[in-house]
Order: C-alpha cells, then structure tokens, then sequence
C-alpha cells in the first residue's frame, strides 16, 4: 500500500477522496492539518505534534451491514498503537479513545464511506491521535506526552498505527477495550437528553443500554460516561 506524506494539508480524509475513481488502497499522513473534520460536522484541532492520518480502503463483496466493523479495527488499532507508548486507552462507544481516571479524549476517528447498492464500497478511515500537540486548552483531551511525559516522535506513532491498520480484524481487540459496560450513561439523541446504562455492544454496532422504560440498542446518539463517584 503508498503511504504518502504531506507537510499541511487542509483535512487528510478530504485528501484522499481525490484517489476515489482510482481505487487505489493508500494512507496519507499530515504534519498538521488546516481544516481538521471531527464528526457532526465538528472542527478537530490539528496543531503540529499531532498525528493526523487517513487510510482509504477498497472492498470486495463486504456487505454494509458489516461496516461498524471497520470503526471497531481503527479503534482497536488506536488503542494497541496507544499500549506501545506505555498508556492504557479504552474505547467510548463507537469510537472515541480514552485515557486515565478522568477519562480524557486521546483520539478521534472519523470514517466515511461509500456505497455500492447493499455492499460497502469503500472507507476513507480518519483518525487523529494527540502525540506532543498542546491540548491543554481543551478540557477534554489529553496526549501521549500529557500521560507519559516522554515527547514521542510523530513518526515513531505513525508507523506503530500502520502496522496496528494492516493487522486483520480481530473484534476482541475492540470488545477488550471497552470499560465503561455496566456503568450509566448520559444519552443525547435527537434533541432528547436521558441516563441509562450501557450493556454491551452488539456485532452490528448498536449499544444495548438498559433505561427506565425497558431494553434500547442505540445506533447513533452521542453518550457521556458519568464519573463513577456520581452513579
Ligand atoms: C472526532 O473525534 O470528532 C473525530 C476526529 C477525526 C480527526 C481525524 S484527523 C485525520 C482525519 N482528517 C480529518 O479531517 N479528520 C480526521
């Protein structure tokens, strides 16, 4: 696969949709990014320090109902990459990366994809992973350098992720990293705010939460795990 490097780009997923009618698999990673796209249309913060990369991926015969398992191998491919440096990162349903008792935002993965009928075409897999950046303003993230005090080279993260991506899929690897099951859950869906608990992720990507009213899979709503002290 060419892995290609670039100085700044505006947004290294928007990068790549350019190579679409190529159909060629490629990474590219940025030193920094101008226009970094979190998901719901979020901003990502993409100073230099950080590791910025996507992968775009073709398949063949891949039904679309299997798609939440590429989430679950980036997430999972984070979080071994993430072991490497010396931190223990956990998985937030579906995809954001954890660290430390206060749960502090390491990673975010944005995927987009494209269909073919039933069958997923391709995914441009977007992750960006606070390595030395200043994240200091944001209360919510942290860095590696932030857990470890070690400034870790960019390129040295950059390489452990690549060889974590082209590992195949193991789904224990995502299911092994996710701690907050059993604990109770801030749900924001459709304007609507509720508390629940999570139960478990189910193969097709839902969270299966326990609330007042009976058993719910959620397929998309946004949660936050409550402090445990709070439940
Ligand atoms: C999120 O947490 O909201 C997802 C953030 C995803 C950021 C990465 S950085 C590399 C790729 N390029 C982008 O513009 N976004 C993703």
């Amino acid at each position: 696969m060419r892995i290609l490097e670039a100085e700044s780009l505006s947004s290294t997923n928007d990068y790549l949709k350019a190579f679409i009618p190529s159909c060629e698999d490629l990474i590219v990673t940025a030193k920094r990014q101008t226009g970094g796209r979190g998901t719901k249309g979020r901003s990502f913060l993409s100073d230099e320090g950080g590791l910025y990369l996507s992968q775009l991926k073709f398949y063949r015969d891949f039904p679309a109902s299997r798609a939440f398992s590429v989430m679950m191998h980036a997430a999972a491919a984070v979080c071994r990459c993430a072991e490497a440096f010396g931190v223990s990162p956990e998985i937030k349903w579906p995809n954001d990366i954890l660290v430390g008792p206060d749960r502090k935002k390491l990673c975010g993965i944005l995927i987009e994809s494209g269909m073919c009928g039933e069958l997923l075409d391709y995914t441009v897999i977007g992750i960006g992973i606070n390595v030395w950046n200043d994240v200091s303003a944001l209360r919510i993230a942290t860095s590696l350098y932030a857990e470890t005090k070690k400034i870790i080279p960019v390129r040295e993260v950059r390489d452990a992720l690549i060889e974590q991506l082209l590992l195949p899929f193991e789904p224990e690897a995502y299911f092994s990293h996710l701690r907050f099951l059993g604990e109770k859950i801030r749900v924001t869906e459709g304007g609507k705010e509720y508390f629940a608990t999570a139960l478990r992720v189910l193969e097709d990507g839902r969270l299966e939460i326990q609330t007042q009213e009976g058993l719910r899979a959620l397929s998309s709503a946004e949660i936050g795990i409550l402090p445990r002290r709070s439940v």
